[in-house]
């Protein structure tokens, strides 16, 4: 039956978490897990689910890869670039919408604000471009539909936006292409955000007639926004140690070396086009702080601070 929920790449930070979420609310033989790398999904929670190999980067892989599913979380391929990133996206929507998937659950990313179609973040261009193609595969067949879930800045992530600041070897300053203050950004839990989005998931499986967020976009926030100066405060009170934000050219921010090396990788140094994300946050794209995580998870989410303290405690 072509009814089951998938995963596509589901071996990862928030695809795993995700999946944990959803196998509290559905069997396992309803949940297709598609992974460029299957031996990544630990045995006891792929147990019982149909698992497929493929890679975004290989096209011809994504070929049936998706038969049987109804809604596919499609999860964005890890990268900050824009034309690669999104042609990568279309394959896998192409080879989905081949397949027969009816809904697609996009998650996008929480630049941009709730919703808006325009950035100063290079890396909001491809997800940018995604929501825009899913808009107009739904314009063209109304029974395809899909859903945009902005996933709001993991709390986990603050290391890209502190150039790199390591809680376990902390600096005194944080040298940035950004004056620290406000706006900021609303971080959100990794996990709370794939608990979330399992939870989406599995309601418009129920009644996908009575979901509230059909061919919307969703952004999930994380409770409040903090500056990156109140950022930098977390720190300071966590480790007991001053810590401030100084305001830096972006060639200097480029050169940190743990900035070079941070964002090095797939043949490309990609410090300069991440320096942009800091024009998006000065605009307050990431600052923007929504219900709609809290009445999703049916609790508070958790504070960018108790996340930090626990990193430090593990
Ligand atoms: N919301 C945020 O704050 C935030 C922060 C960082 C990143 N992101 C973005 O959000 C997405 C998910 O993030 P994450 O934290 O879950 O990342 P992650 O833990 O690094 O996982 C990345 C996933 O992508 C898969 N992948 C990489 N290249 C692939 C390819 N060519 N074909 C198929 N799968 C591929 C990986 O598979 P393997 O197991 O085979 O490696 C893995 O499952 C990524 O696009 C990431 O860039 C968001």
């Amino acid at each position: 039956m072509a009814n089951k929920l998938g995963i596509f790449p589901a071996s990862g930070g928030l695809g795993g978490s995700t999946l944990r979420h959803l196998l509290r609310q559905v069997p396992a033989n309803e949940v297709v897990l598609v992974a460029r790398s299957p031996e990544r999904l630990s045995n006891e929670e792929a147990a019982g689910a149909i698992i497929r190999k493929a890679d975004y980067d290989i096209v011809q892989t994504l070929e049936h890869s998706f038969d049987e599913i109804s809604s596919l979380n499609l999860i964005s391929y890890a990268s900050i670039q824009h034309e690669h990133r999104f042609n990568a996206h279309k394959s896998a929507i192409d080879a989905a919408r081949k397949s027969g998937v009816k809904h697609i659950f996009y998650s996008s990313l929480a630049f941009a604000g709730d919703g808006n179609p325009d950035t100063k973040a290079q890396v909001m261009l491809a997800h940018l471009a995604t929501e825009k193609y899913l808009a107009q595969l739904h314009d063209q067949n109304p029974q395809f539909t899909y859903t945009v879930i902005r996933e709001g800045l993991y709390s986990e992530s603050f290391p890209l936006y502190t150039a790199f600041f390591d809680l376990k070897a902390p600096s005194n300053e944080i040298c940035i292409p950004h004056d620290g203050s406000g706006p900021g950004i609303a971080w959100a839990k990794q996990d709370e955000l794939g608990e979330a989005t399992a939870n989406l998931i599995a309601q418009h499986a129920q009644d996908p007639a009575a979901f509230p967020y059909l061919n919307k976009i969703v952004l999930l926030s994380g409770p409040r926004a903090l500056s990156l100066n109140e950022t930098a405060e977390v720190f300071s009170r966590v480790l007991n140690k001053t810590i401030k934000v100084r305001q830096v050219s972006v060639d200097e921010y480029v050169k940190q070396p743990q900035v070079q090396s941070g964002l090095t990788y797939g043949g490309g140094n990609w410090a300069p086009l991440w320096a942009t994300a800091f024009d998006g946050i000065r605009d307050g794209e990431c600052a923007v702080v929504t219900p709609h995580l809290a009445q999703i998870l049916g609790r508070e989410p958790e504070q960018f601070e108790t996340t930090i303290k626990n990193m430090v405690l593990t």
